[in-house]
């Protein structure tokens, strides 16, 4: 009897045991599956959007601008480095170039180099690559780095929100929810309306709205500060658009997704544009 008993409490103590053994792997798993999922959430921010507007810069460029480029490039597409300058924020080293992607300045007012961020702006941060690139003295090195980054700047530039009110970082601090998931503003413009249409930066180039030749041509009128100029007007409707706290969902991307597209269209167009006068 005792010992029946001793066997019992045994097989009892085991149970116990393989119970907490089962919750802690519960546990375990749940929390690993959580971290998962917030790594998961971690935007990408803009991967699509920078993209497209690389694949239709490609599309836009000159033989010789091509030919110049898939030498710097090695062969692979602006699409494929057009989000290298968001890559490379990672690592501490290229801290200096934060401030390149965006610029933040009185709305309706002229731009003014002397009140810019000292530590650089998108404007400032374009033309350096423009100027390097230029530059016949540059090296190979600076010129691969430095055409990386213009990609990128050049979709940046489009973005109405990279142009935004620097007090609430380009719309960063707007929050809101898309979809009742947590967002802001800035998000929205960068990524979330780009993401929710579900289309690949392959299918958004090849269903861009077709345009003549004048209507190209017209759209690479200009220079870098009238391109500025025109999107900081769109960001004020950006701002307009909005509440704090909106839960916003289709019927957003039914008003703002052409602009959205179009903005796209034209940041493909005027990059290269700018990459045809510089590789002749
Ligand atoms: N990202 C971080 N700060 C920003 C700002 N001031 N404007 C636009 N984008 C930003
Ligand atoms: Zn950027
Ligand atoms: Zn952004």
């Amino acid at each position: 009897m005792i010992k029946s008993n001793y066997i019992l409490r045994y097989l009892y103590t085991l149970a116990k045991i393989f119970e907490m053994k089962t919750k802690i792997t519960l546990a375990t798993l749940i929390l690993f599956s959580m971290s998962l999922s917030l790594f998961a959430n971690k935007p990408n921010w803009g991967a699509t959007g920078h993209r497209t507007v690389g694949e239709i810069a490609d599309n836009h460029l000159s033989r010789k601008a091509k030919k110049a480029i898939d030498k710097l490039l090695d062969c692979h597409s602006l699409a494929f480095y057009s989000n290298f300058a968001d890559e490379i924020k990672s690592d501490k080293a290229f801290d200096n170039y934060y401030t390149w992607h965006y610029v933040n300045f009185e709305f309706d007012t002229n731009y003014d180099p002397a009140k810019a961020d000292k530590k650089g702006d998108l404007i400032q941060g374009l033309q350096t690559c423009i100027k390097i690139l230029k530059d016949p003295l540059s090296s190979n090195e600076d010129k691969v780095f430095y055409l990386k980054m213009l990609i990128h700047f050049m979709g940046d530039l489009h973005q109405p929100l990279h142009v935004g009110r620097g007090e609430d970082k380009g719309g960063n601090d707007i929050k809101l929810k898309w979809f009742r998931e947590s967002s802001n503003l800035h998000r929205v413009w960068d990524s979330d309306m780009i993401d929710s249409y579900k289309m690949s930066y392959y299918e958004m180039a090849d269903n861009t709205d077709k345009l003549s030749k004048a209507q190209v041509q017209s759209i690479q009128k200009g220079g870098l500060l009238d391109w500025v100029y025109e999107s900081q007007a769109l960001a004020k409707t950006v701002y307009a658009s909005v509440k704090n706290d909106d839960n916003l969902s289709y019927r957003y991307s039914y008003d703002y997704l052409a602009t959205v597209r179009q903005q796209l269209q034209k940041g493909g167009i005027r990059l290269a544009k700018v990459l045809n006068d510089i590789f002749g």
